[in-house]
């Protein structure tokens, strides 16, 4: 690197030295148009159920969910991302519940968009919330199907854009589902609905608290290292995007986040795709923890959310969102 300048003549610090001249060269900022707010839906009526593993975080009766997204437009938050915690006599082995033009999702799709047009709705595609194995797709011979699995996800997406899902965002890790359900989608006229794939999707220990959130976690005998990637590879991702990008993907997400900046960043590198980070439930449970605890300061909420923009990230979904939101605003 060239004029890096010598001690004593330069001196870092001095840029430093006040609140004012740090805001002068600060690199990098976060607002409330960054965030993606998850939001778990279930059944029942004004319900508001904590989720033990997520200190601060909910399950909501439908009847709520109007409240929740006005608040969300309130405070600018540009996206919402909704998940279903389905009844376990609703599962089946092939996740038929995720075709019922009655579940929760299509429920609160129809709920909302009828009212509210300002904001985004982003849904999982996937089979897991809906499958009594836990598993993102259906299981052949101990094996999760790809084939067969991505006529499911399609239908799946299909019933979401009917419903009014304006970001259809595959979560399942299926090889070739983002083309398939781009072309679906196109030949039904929901060309405008975009897709946000879940891309570079590692295997990891830090959804935990997210599947007990949807009830998968006592279901789930096995782990998911045969579709989703392995934690020891990186180059791996670029091939990930690649393909989606060729398929048709919008945007491409990060997944989890803070263990994976160096993803985020390598594929910012690489590609001009909109890249979003995905804050996931075990790191959002670690640092409220931390901070209910008094192990660490409040403030850290806002450095981890920062750390994803340094890296490249557009956008991250957060459970925080809700939270930041308010403060910086
Ligand atoms: C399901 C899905 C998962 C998450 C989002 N969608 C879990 C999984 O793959 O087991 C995790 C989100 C989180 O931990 O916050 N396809």
């Amino acid at each position: 690197m060239k004029s890096v300048g010598t001690y004593p003549s330069t001196r870092l610090r001095r840029n430093r030295k006040r609140d004012w001249t740090r805001r002068l060269v600060q690199e990098n900022t976060l607002s409330t148009s960054d965030l993606i707010w998850p939001i778990f839906i279930r059944d029942g009526k004004n319900i508001k159920e904590p989720i033990k593993t997520m200190p601060g975080i909910y399950r909501y009766s439908l009847d709520k969910i109007e409240k929740l997204v006005e608040k969300a437009i309130e405070q600018k938050i540009p996206m919402i991302a909704l998940f279903p915690n389905t009844p376990f006599y609703k599962k089946d082995n092939r996740g038929s519940e995720a075709l019922n033009r009655n579940n929760l999702i299509c429920k609160a799709l129809r709920l909302i968009k009828k009212n509210y047009n300002e904001i985004g709705i982003m849904c999982d595609v996937a089979l897991d919330p809906y499958t009594k194995h836990g598993h993102d797709g259906i299981i052949n011979k101990s094996y999760v199907d790809n084939d067969a699995t991505i006529k499911i996800l399609v239908k799946q997406s299909l019933l979401q854009a009917e419903m009014g899902c304006d970001v259809i965002a595959p979560s399942d890790m299926m090889d070739g589902r983002i083309g398939e359900i781009r072309k679906a989608l196109d030949k039904k006229d929901f060309k405008l609905v975009q897709i946000l794939s879940y891309a570079v999707k590692y295997a990891s220990n830090f959804y935990g608290p997210f599947r007990d959130a949807v009830g998968s976690n006592k279901l789930l005998k096995s782990n998911k290292k045969n579709y989703q990637m392995d934690y020891k590879n990186s180059k791996e991702a670029l091939r990930e995007v690649a393909l989606d990008i060729k398929e048709g993907a919008d945007f491409v997400m990060v997944k989890p986040g803070m263990p994976y900046l160096d993803i985020i960043k390598l594929i910012k590198d690489s590609f001009k795709i909109p890249v979003f980070a995905y804050q996931v439930s075990g790191e959002y449970s670690l640092i409220r923890k931390g901070i209910d605890d008094k192990i660490i300061d409040e403030n850290a909420i806002v450095e981890s959310l920062m750390s994803f923009k340094r890296a490249g990230a557009s956008a991250i979904v957060t459970y925080f969102a809700d939270e930041i939101a308010k403060k910086l605003r």
